[in-house]
Parts: C-alpha cells; structure tokens; sequence
C-alpha cells in the first residue's frame, strides 16, 4: 500500500537542497571548470610511451628528501633514498611525489623528469595541505564552528597561496568525511556531523584551493577525500568497515563528495574501507559506475596510501598483482606509494589481464590534468625558492589565521556573565598542560607548519593583559601523565587569584589518523587536576583544546564557562585571548554535537525518532534512553554563546502549505537584547511527519549569521522549496512526498527555538 502511495504521489527531481551560497555567480564558474580537457598532444604521448612508462605516469610515491620525513605522517614504508627517487623520475617511473619539502627538492626531480627522462613529462607535486602550509589556519572541523564557508574559502585560498608558491601542485584536501562518531580520530580533518554543512564546507574549499584557473601559480589541484564514507567506520575504529543501505550513503555520505566535484574539484582519493563488502579501492560501482557514470566526474582518482594492497589484508585481493587489477579495473586512476601499478600493470596489459585502453585511459586522465595545471608549458612555474619565502608567513595570512581563530572558538556556557575577563584588576591563574609553551596549538596534520611560530596562550593573554603581571601559571599536569607535584601547585595558584582559567583536554596527537578513542573525555590526570583546582572555588573558565566532540564529565562540565577552541593553528594564543578578554564576541556553533557520555556514540542530532521516543521531560520505562541518561547531548549540534542576549520572536510563514512547483517564506526576528554587540547564528530545521522511509527528527536546511548591536533587531527571512525536502526513497531516487513538515527557526538542533507547521501540497 505504502508503495502504491509513493508511485502516485511522489515527484522525482533532480537536485537536493542547495544553499544560496552554492548558487552565488562563484559557483557557475567553479562548474565551468569542472571539465577535464584533453589537448590532441596527451594521446600522441600516449601513442609513443611504453607500458613501463605509462604505469610510472601512475605511480605517486612519498618524497624521500631529507632521509624520508615525508613518510612521518604514515606508516614507514617505502623509498627513503632521494637519489634513487631521482633516478626513478628519469627513468620515467613516478607522475610525481608528494610531502617532499619545497621548491629546492622539486628543482632537483622536476629536472630529472623533463630534462633528462625519455618522454619528459613533468612530474606533479602533491601534498597534505589540510589547514595550511607555513601558517597554520584552524583545523577544519573548527572552521566549520564558524558557520561561514566562505571563510574556508579565503583560509583554503591563502594555503593554496604559500604552498603553491613552495612548488606544490595538488593538495589531498578536501577531507569531505562525514563523522558522526566522534570516537573516530579523523572528524578533525572534516565538515563535521551535518550533511548541508558538509557540502558547504567542501565546496568552499574546493573553491579556495583551485580558484578559477587551474595554471594560476597562486592555486592548486584539490582532492575530495576520502571516497566513500570512510567517517562511517563501525566502532568510529579507523580503517573498519562501513556496511550501510544505499539510501544512507546518497542521502548523508556522498552528499560532500557530491558538492566538492560539482565545485570543480578535478581529483579524489579512494578511501581504506570496504563499503558492504567491497573495499572502495576496488570498488567498480563506486569509482566508475556511480562517480563517472552517475556523477560524470572527469577528473583522476588516487588510492590512498598503499591502499591498494591493503585489498590483501581485507581478503578481496589475493595478491599484490590482483590488488593492481581489481583497483585499475575498478577506476582508480593513480596508485599511492605501494608500488603495486608499475610493478605489475605492464605484464597484466601484455597477459590481457587488464585492457591496454583501460591503462590508457587512465594516463590520459593524469596528462590532461597535468596539462590544464600548466606543467607541460612550464613545469617549473610553481617552483621558485624565493616566491616560497617571500610568501611564507605574510602578515596579512596571519590575520587571517587570527580571525579564522576568533570565529571557530565556540563559547558553550557563560554563567553569570563570568566573561569576557577584565583586562586589569583581577589576579589571573592559567592553568593546565596548554596553558604555555607552543606545543599542541597548530593541530593534527600539519606537514610543513612550525610549533615555533605559533602564538600560545600565555603570549596572548600577556599581550591582551593591561597589567601583565596579574598573569600566573601553573602547568598542574601533562596531556595524558600527571607530573609529580602538579597538582599542589596549581591549587596553590588557584588559591592566589581571583579567577581560574584552565587550558585542558587533548593533546593534538589524539586525533588524526589512527587516533580513535574508547572514551571521549578529558584525559584522566586533567581531570583529577580539574577536580583538585575546583576546590580552591574561585570562578572558572575552562578552555578546551580538542579535534572531536567531548563527553565533559565532573568539574569540567560544572564550571561556570566553557570555551571550545580546538586547535586554532600559527595564532591560537591571540585569538583566544580576543574571544576571553572581550575584544571578539563568540560566534562560533558546535559542527559536532558533545553528548552526555561517549557511550552514546556514534550520536548526531539528525538521528531517527524510533517507535519508542522519550517524550519531553523525565525518563519515562520502555523509551529509547539508556539507564539514567537521556539520549541528547550535552551541547547539541548548533550550540554557541554569544556576548549578547538573543531573543527569537515572532515566526511567520507566508503561506500554510507550500505547493510543489513553489516556495514558502519563513520569518522569524532576533533581538540582541544584551549590552554588548553579538553574531547570532540563526539556523532553519525541518521535519518531515509522515513519509514512506522514516526521516530525522531534524535537519538543517539553512542558516544566517547575523549581526546584533546592542538593542538591535533583524528580521531573518529563509524560503524553502520543495527540492529542500527531498530524500533518497527506496530506490534509491531523489523523492518528494507530500505532507505534513514541522519547521523550526532555532539556536541549535535541540533547542526548542519558534516552531510552527506547514503543508507540501501535490
Ligand atoms: C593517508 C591518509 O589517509 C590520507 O588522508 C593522506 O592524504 C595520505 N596518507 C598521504 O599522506
């Protein structure tokens, strides 16, 4: 019956909800250049190279300069012989390397590649340009707390800026993961739990990477990583499987991996997991079926590192030369560091193992772009030692790191007005493992940044303190281990001021790759130190440092306010120091909601009603909670203070049902009726009541940052369409189904905010 009802009363479209930013002029251009174009010379190269040469035209390795410090990031592996890779780039076997260091390394093997190899194709230089090269912006998942993709954009551009300028090409970012399990170390690179803010992020990085030119020496090649739904890993365990229904992945997955390829980007990084059974490395129906075929992507796709033969260890391969033919015959263009396409894609071609145009095809692909990036015309062009210093660290870089700092603090509580702090007039004790010294400030993935030059947090708040001796220090305890005598010290520190700020929570080596945590909290020794400082009762803030959600326990989540910095990069000090001393007005929401204990994990706002919801209020028996605990979040998804006192009134729609082919206007107005000038993130949610698949009890449809003077008001207006409340049906198609939707204009996912109802009417 029910299926009777979606064939007559469905309506098929062809796009999803997309916000006004992905419609601005910006993105008509992006799409122009989405187009991978194939000069007549690339398949007259192809025409005249061997089948050794073509599989080193895919073949990337990790830079072995400087005894292999690229390898760092990853498990050791490899060449870590810069002569023999020299000697590998003239005999034609590398397309390119990558996390080498710099433009004097690039000299040296570009060189070798067009000067003295048989076919003299340029190489391409590639790097993890995740969030910054020299100056080091917040980490992703904190910019995405800025609610402002436009602000990742100008982030992303000023990196591709200093790194392009040091000889890079091509960037393996954007990491477009969604992660709704914040055990998972990886969401610190990524958009967070939400899919609208997932594709806003992706496409504003792509946008900032590439610019509108492709041989522009100011810009690089972006890489939607990593395809698909590696964020989806069970257990939040890096590298573990994903198994899920088709609707799930089209509907929340791919959705970034969509925008990031409709904002241009012209390559992808195949992911370690399997999805149902199939690892994406030698996934056909992922890699060519659905991204060429459905998608029409034209650019390249790179395995991640070595993952190619790690088809072995999930028991799809049997061996390094079946992995090379699944992965090629599945549409992964370019093999990363295993070696496995050079060494045997020549003799699968000559045993007819795998067809001589599929091999083509693919060198074809990483020509073409090759080309478009204006190697062939100038393969040097990036690469200019005195361009990479003299882009290296520009003041106005700094600025932008410092701003992008401001907007990613997210204030989660504010009791009483404890801040902003007095510049003067108060004895300040900074306490805790981050409280000085430039360790743990830049954040995971960090390839080329330098700890020295970052600000730490006794530098800014000296510099932000009138009386610069009101500031003391005690370190109480290290990142995991507690230091002997800490404690005392810090209490009596505690005891000696009038306020208590303590800098805690997880060093930036506790998230990243590999990095997935049982229990989401703040590391034991900081929590007993947290518990100890408490006792001295003195008002305090804490300031947590982070690359996840945390589930905040005990006197951390009992302190009057609560700062949520992550890791904010090169300027973290200073721009912490504006957000505490007043001189910024929080603006930051939560991209990732902080739930009551990390057992509820994977939990996301988004999430399905059940038949057994527990209504508003107390537990109720036989509802879907867990002993004791409701299942919310502490800090949904959302959730952020500002300096001023934001009032929402007055919701009005302009119709009572929306009609398929129309809109409705939905307006609601904010009031500041604080004494302090405020950034109010004003964010839409709807709910669909009643549909033939079960939908989220909310979803984020569209947000606007508003600016709130003192005693201001502003009318915020939103239209929504049909299109912005479609889903993936059974199969497997974008659908609308008419009927009734709540919708609410809300300070997060889970506050109640103004709601009110409509139709979508047939
Ligand atoms: C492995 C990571 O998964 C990927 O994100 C990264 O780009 C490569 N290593 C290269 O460092």
């Amino acid at each position: 019956m029910l299926e009777t009802r979606i064939s007559r009363r469905a309506a098929l479209i062809g796009a999803g909800a997309v916000a006004a930013w992905l419609a601005s002029p910006a993105r008509a251009l992006l799409q122009a250049v989405g187009r991978l174009d194939v000069p007549p010379f690339v398949d007259q190269l192809i025409g005249r190279m061997t089948l050794e040469e073509k599989a080193g035209q895919l073949s990337l390795m990790a830079s072995a300069w400087g005894g292999g410090a690229a390898l760092a990031l990853n498990p050791p592996q490899g060449n870590a012989d810069f002569p023999r890779q020299v000697e590998e780039a003239r005999k034609g076997q590398l397309t390119g390397v990558f996390n080498g260091n710099g433009a004097t390394m690039a000299r040296i093997l570009q060189t070798a590649a067009v000067k003295e190899s048989r076919m003299k194709i340029p190489l391409i230089f590639a790097a993890d340009i995740i969030h910054g090269h020299r100056t080091i912006f917040p980490v992703p998942l904190a910019e995405v707390a800025s609610f402002e993709p436009d602000l990742a954009r100008r982030t992303a551009e000023a990196a591709a800026f200093e790194a392009a300028g040091a000889g890079i090409d091509w960037t393996f970012s954007p990491m477009v993961d969604i992660a709704r399990d914040q055990r998972w170390g990886r969401g610190v690179e990524g958009g967070g739990e939400d899919v609208l803010m997932g594709r806003l992020f992706a496409a504003a990085r792509v946008q900032g990477f590439q610019g509108s030119d492709f041989k522009s020496i100011d810009h690089m090649l972006a890489c939607a990583k990593h395809f698909a739904a590696y964020g989806a890993a069970e257990e939040g365990l890096d590298y573990n499987t994903v198994d899920m229904s088709e609707e799930r992945l089209r509907e929340v997955y791919l959705q970034p991996y969509k925008a990031a390829f409709d904002a241009g980007a012209l390559s992808a990084m195949a992911s370690f997991n399997d999805i149902n059974g199939v690892p994406s490395t030698g996934n056909h129906w992922l890699m060519t079926d659905l991204l060429r075929g459905e998608w029409g992507f034209q650019g390249f796709v790179v395995s991640d590192y070595t993952g190619d033969e790690e088809m072995i260890a999930h028991g799809f391969a049997k061996d390094g030369r079946d992995a090379a033919r699944l992965a090629l015959l599945a549409g992964v263009d370019m093999s990363m560091q295993s070696g496995l396409y050079r060494q045997h894609l020549p003799d699968l071609v000559r045993k007819g193992e795998v067809p001589q145009a599929t091999l083509d095809q693919s060198v074809r692909r990483v020509l073409a772009m090759k080309a478009m990036l204006g190697l062939f015309d100038d393969p040097f062009r990036r690469i200019d030692v005195k361009r990479e210093s003299a882009r290296s660290m520009l003041p106005r870089t700094r600025a932008l790191a410092r701003e992008a700092g401001r907007k990613a603090i997210v204030m989660l509580k504010n009791e009483r007005d404890l801040l902003p702090l007095p510049r003067s007039g108060k004895k300040i004790a900074l306490i805790g493992p981050f409280a000085r010294g430039q360790h743990d400030l830049v954040g995971p993935w960090v390839v080329y940044g330098d700890d020295a030059k970052a600000v730490d947090l006794a530098t800014g708040f000296r510099s932000a303190l009138t009386d610069k001796n009101s500031l003391i220090i005690a370190e109480g305890s290290g990142v995991e281990e507690p230091i002997a005598g800490g404690i005392e010290q810090a209490v009596t520190a505690a005891r000696a001021a009038d306020i208590v700020v303590l800098a805690i929570g997880e060093g930036q080596g506790m998230s990243g790759e590999a990095q997935s945590r049982t229990e989401i909290v703040v590391p034991e020794p900081q929590q007993a130190l947290a518990e100890a400082v408490a006792t001295a009762g003195k008002p305090m803030v804490v300031v947590l440092k982070h690359g996840r959600a945390l589930a905040l326990q005990g006197a951390v989540a009992n302190a009057p306010a609560i700062l949520a910095t992550w890791f904010l990069g090169t300027e973290t000090g200073n721009a912490i120091a504006d957000v505490l001393f007043g001189d910024y007005s929080p603006s930051g929401r939560l991209p990732a909601s902080f739930p009551l204990r990390s057992g509820q994990e994977p939990y996301y706002y988004a999430h399905k009603s059940t038949g057994r919801p527990n209504p508003p209020g107390p537990l109720e028996a036989y509802k879907a909670h867990f002993r004791g605990i409701p299942n919310s979040a502490l800090y949904p998804f959302g959730h952020g203070l500002t300096y001023g006192k934001i009032d929402y009134s007055g919701l009005a729609l302009s119709a009572p049902a929306l009609p398929m082919s129309g809109e409705i206007a939905i307006t609601a107005t904010v009031t500041n009726r604080g004494t302090r000038a405020a950034e109010e993130v004003v964010q839409l949610y709807t709910h669909d009541r009643v549909a033939s698949l079960t939908r989220p009890v909310r979803e984020l449809k569209a947000f606007r940052k508003v600016a709130l003077a003192p005693g201001q008001s502003e009318v915020v207006r939103f239209t929504l369409r049909a299109s912005d409340l479609a889903f993936y049906s059974r199969d497997n198609r974008l659908t609308v189904e008419p009927g009734s939707f709540d919708v609410w204009i809300a300070p997060s996912a889970e506050a109640d905010g103004l709601h009110a109802t409509f139709e979508l009417t047939a």
